[in-house]
């Protein structure tokens, strides 16, 4: 079978690696892959968001299933271009992809159907908007209504704050034209957890849940990220929790894109919060989470090509989806001034006797050399028995990889430690 995955980041190497696991896997091409994932796949100069130079080589190529990752291939309809031309997808059609596409989409959608979230207002005039949070309950949270590269979440602290929240993502228009409608939303407390779910549209199959850092550094301190590091399983995730979670809003999503005809097929990732009041949906993704899916596909015992078939045939209330008992930790090393300036072109080169999964998001191979060029640049992914051991392997193995400025966070996972504690 000859699989064509679309994307280019650690994410998309850790699907890649797992996809390989499956004997009747013959090639794996990545459009555009990066320069680590070249060991694993062929790498096609074809960018992420390129519709129809995606259409073009997998008719070129016979390529037998295409795989879809990032957000925004899936909110531009790629799916549905490539199903048009006979090509299989694993990933949901635009009218799906929305639940991620559209903030306000989606909070319409789990108010309709009472699903829990928090509660909000949508705007789409500047001047209500801002007339509005003159008075609104703060901590508030001000969010675009489009993808935003995951920055279009503002949360203000006070009145003044939240009205430059406003102007921000309305009038200076920081995030374009995702901006042009915003929700503004009640301030939730609790620890987060992530569950990527595999989904056919009508049954749905979590996967094991995680717990992602995405602040710059450690102590949550700095900038919000694509994320620095993760963890699964995530300790505050009970299976009470998660009998919960089925029953309120992981099959009442599935049930309210089904029926408003917008059938979900692929990964649904549902962003919670463990409220006081129970768990809430922060946010939706329309596909599996970066770096949350290098730490649950290492976890992941069944397979994984098969799983994907059966979410695009239907099929997977009959298909085993079984996840060890195992726990995992990634430590993303990012080159130093992520997430702003931060410079790139410096060689990676590996100490002997790694023994952690490296998953490379941010680098390019020239002459021969795997040489950074992104802000994230790979992740370690260690798994063991127990937290505290996949952590301290994922440090121990962080350390033998070297790049020029390279930067980590040192405390991936304490704050998951601090629950088993508990
Ligand atoms: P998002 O880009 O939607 O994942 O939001 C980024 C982060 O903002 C989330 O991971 C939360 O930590 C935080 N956040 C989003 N919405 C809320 C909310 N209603 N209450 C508290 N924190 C929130
Ligand atoms: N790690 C958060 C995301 O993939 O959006």
């Amino acid at each position: 079978m000859k699989i064509m995955v679309i994307g280019g980041g650690g994410r998309e190497h850790a699907v890649i690696r797992k996809l390989r696991e499956n004997p009747d896997v013959t090639e794996i091409y990545a459009l555009p892959g990066n320069g680590g994932i070249a060991a694993d796949a062929v790498c096609v100069d074809v960018g992420a968001k390129d519709i129809d130079g995606a259409v073009r080589f997998a008719g070129d190529n016979a390529i037998d299933f295409a795989v879809v990752t990032p957000d925004d291939p899936l909110v531009l309809g790629m799916v549905d271009a490539l199903e048009a031309t006979g090509v299989p997808c694993f990933g949901p059609r635009k009218n799906a992809a929305i639940i991620e596409g559209s903030k306000v989409f989606a909070k319409d959608l789990m108010k309709k159907y009472g699903i829990p979230t928090a509660s909000y207002e949508v705007f789409t005039d500047a001047a209500a908007a801002l007339e509005y949070v003159k008075t609104a309950p703060v901590p508030t949270v001000v969010k675009a209504d489009g993808l935003a590269l995951g920055k279009g979440v503002l949360i203000a602290q006070t009145h003044a704050e939240a009205e430059q929240a406003v102007r921000t993502i309305m009038e200076d228009k920081q995030f374009g034209a995702s901006g042009d409608q915003i929700v503004v939303e009640e301030f939730l407390t609790g620890p987060e957890v992530s569950v990527l779910a595999f989904t056919d549209g009508k049954t749905v199959k979590p996967m094991v849940s995680s717990m992602d850092h995405k602040r710059a550094h450690d102590g949550d301190q700095g900038l919000n990220t694509g994320g620095m590091g993760t963890v699964a399983p995530n300790p505050y995730y009970t299976r009470d929790i998660a009998e919960v979670c089925m029953k309120t809003i992981f099959q009442p999503t599935i049930d309210a894109m089904a029926a408003e005809g917008r059938p979900f097929q692929g990964c649904l990732y549902f962003g919670l919060m463990l409220t006081p009041d129970g768990p809430k949906v922060i946010e939706y993704n329309c596909r599996f989470g970066d770096p949350e899916t290098q730490v649950v596909l290492p976890l992941m015992e069944s397979d994984l090509l098969t799983a994907m078939l059966a979410c695009r045939n239907g099929t997977l209330d009959k298909t085993d989806i079984r996840f060890s008992e195992k726990n995992a930790c990634c430590v993303i090393a990012a080159s130093a001034g992520y997430p702003e300036k931060y410079e790139k072109g410096y060689e990676i080169t590996y100490d002997e006797g790694v023994s952690a999964q490296v998953y490379v998001a941010g680098a390019k191979l020239e002459d021969g050399k795997l040489l950074t060029s992104g802000g994230r640049v790979l992740g370690v992914t260690a798994v063991a028995d127990t937290l505290p051991a996949a952590i301290r392997a994922a440090y121990a193995d962080v350390e033998k990889v070297h790049f020029g400025n390279a930067y980590y966070r040192r405390d991936i996972g304490a704050r998951a430690l601090k629950a088993l504690d508990q």
